[in-house]
């Protein structure tokens, strides 16, 4: 345990919180896991209470390296226990990804937390700047953002963004902490709107979407394609929706138009396609909640896998997408699929080319050199090759002769 950490909180107890408060718990320290009061219910905390008790039962990839751990993560509310924050070294906020409701909780924090507590925000978008706007001095120099990955025990990323008034200490702690203790890689952004990973990675899966729409597609043929032909999970683009959650990606959206200047090629992408917003209305969110793109069934006691079909936004029985490719695994199989003669070729250079471009255009926005962004992408999506790796392995005139026979203007991606 690191010096000057004793006790933490983490503040949400959601897909993200309840799980980093776990991890907090494998590295031995206690950790307050505080959510809010639902109705109707006479146990106040049974939202994190609930939490916990999931996270003990999970089937794969438990978030506890120990079920014991979990005696260290003790539940509470944030209208009942704030001032129990007053003993904390370290408040973890992952709440709803809303600048508003963000900084409501902050300022109750600050009227609770002592002088040396250190805050750190899980947001997936918003810089830095927005969520320290208005707050007092002594708060902006305690405050870092930490952004973990879903999940945090087994994703090696952590996000890191300071400001200009965050002290120095305070990253040296916590980065310490996150790197020796809970065995995290820490790349260090720019404080700009979704960082590196999420700016390029809902880029990545907006386009797709966009795209399957438009080349009606099926979402298995999609997920084939862009998964290990590239080297990546096979969750590919509909898997890594429902894993990140349906509900969630809005308010990451929503963040990023408002973050973006106008001339931004993510704009083309940033509209939430009708099939979505039916299933956000039927309460479609992702694993979360066992249906998303993709749902499992139980018949007669065997599993049956439905898949949405992106056309008329139901579910169908899933159909398994075969890609003739020479070697999915090798690095060879990329340009295979992008020079497959069909729709799903085409979809894929484009998917592809328009993310690297996108990529490209990023040095030095986002971090300081082209290597961040390639080893956040490979750590932070579990990328076989970030942006720049990929556009090495394809090289400069396969690229060149396909943007000049495409008459694509993908001018930055030449320039790299
Ligand atoms: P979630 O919706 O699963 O959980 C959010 C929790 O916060 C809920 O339990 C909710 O009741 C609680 N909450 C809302 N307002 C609150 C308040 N004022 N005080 C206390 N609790 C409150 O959300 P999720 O997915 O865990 O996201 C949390 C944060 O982590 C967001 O900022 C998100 O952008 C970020 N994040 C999410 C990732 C993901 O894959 N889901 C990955 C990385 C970051």
């Amino acid at each position: 345990m690191k010096q000057g950490l004793r006790k933490a909180a983490v503040i949400g107890a959601g897909v993200m919180g309840a799980r980093i408060a776990a991890h907090i718990a494998n590295a031995g320290l206690d950790v307050y896991l505080l959510d809010i009061v639902p109705e109707g219910v006479d146990d106040r905390s049974a939202i994190a209470r609930s939490a916990v008790d999931r996270l003990l039962h999970m089937p794969v990839l438990p978030a506890f390296t120990h079920p014991d751990n979990a005696r260290q993560v003790i539940p509470g509310n944030v209208e009942d226990h704030l001032h129990w924050l007053r003993g904390v070294d370290w408040i973890v906020e992952a709440i709803v990804e809303r600048l508003d409701v963000k900084q409501a909780l902050y300022k109750n924090i600050e009227e609770v937390r002592n002088p040396e507590c250190i805050v750190s925000s899980n947001t997936s978008t918003i810089p830095l700047s927005e969520l320290t706007r208005g707050m007092p001095q002594g708060f902006a120099r305690n405050f870092l953002i930490t952004h973990f990955f879903n999940p945090p025990r087994t994703m090696r990323l952590l996000e890191i963004i300071r400001g200009p008034m965050t002290r120095a200490e305070i990253v040296r702690t916590i980065a310490d902490f996150i790197d020796q203790d809970l065995g995290k890689s820490l790349v260090e952004c720019s404080d700009t709107p979704g960082f590196i990973c999420n700016r390029i990675g809902v880029f990545w899966l907006q386009c797709a979407l966009h795209e399957a729409i438009r080349l009606n597609l099926s979402i298995e043929e999609v997920d084939a394609a862009l998964s290990r032909p590239l080297g990546n999970p096979k969750t590919g683009i509909f898997g890594l929706f429902d894993l990140i959650g349906l509900d969630l990606i809005p308010h990451i959206i929503d963040s990023l138009k408002a973050g973006l200047p106008d001339g931004d090629p993510f704009h083309a992408y940033s509209k939430i396609p009708a099939v979505y917003h039916n299933m956000l209305d039927r309460g479609y969110l992702g694993r979360k909640c066992g249906s998303g793109f993709y749902r499992i069934r139980r018949v007669d006691g065997e599993k049956i896998s439905d898949s949405i079909d992106l056309a008329s936004g139901d579910y169908r029985q899933t159909r398994k997408a075969l890609l003739e490719l020479p070697d999915q695994s090798g690095s060879s199989s990329l340009r295979a699929l992008l020079d497959l003669p069909s729709e799903l070729g085409r979809f894929a250079w484009k998917v592809v080319s328009e993310t690297l471009n996108y990529s490209a255009g990023l040095v030095p926005e986002v971090a300081r050199n082209l290597a961040d962004i390639d080893r956040a992408m490979r750590l932070g999506f579990n990328w076989r090759a970030g942006p720049f790796e990929m556009t090495d392995q394809l090289g400069i005139d396969y690229l060149e002769t396909r943007i000049r026979r495409d008459g694509k203007d993908l001018k930055g991606l030449l320039n790299v």
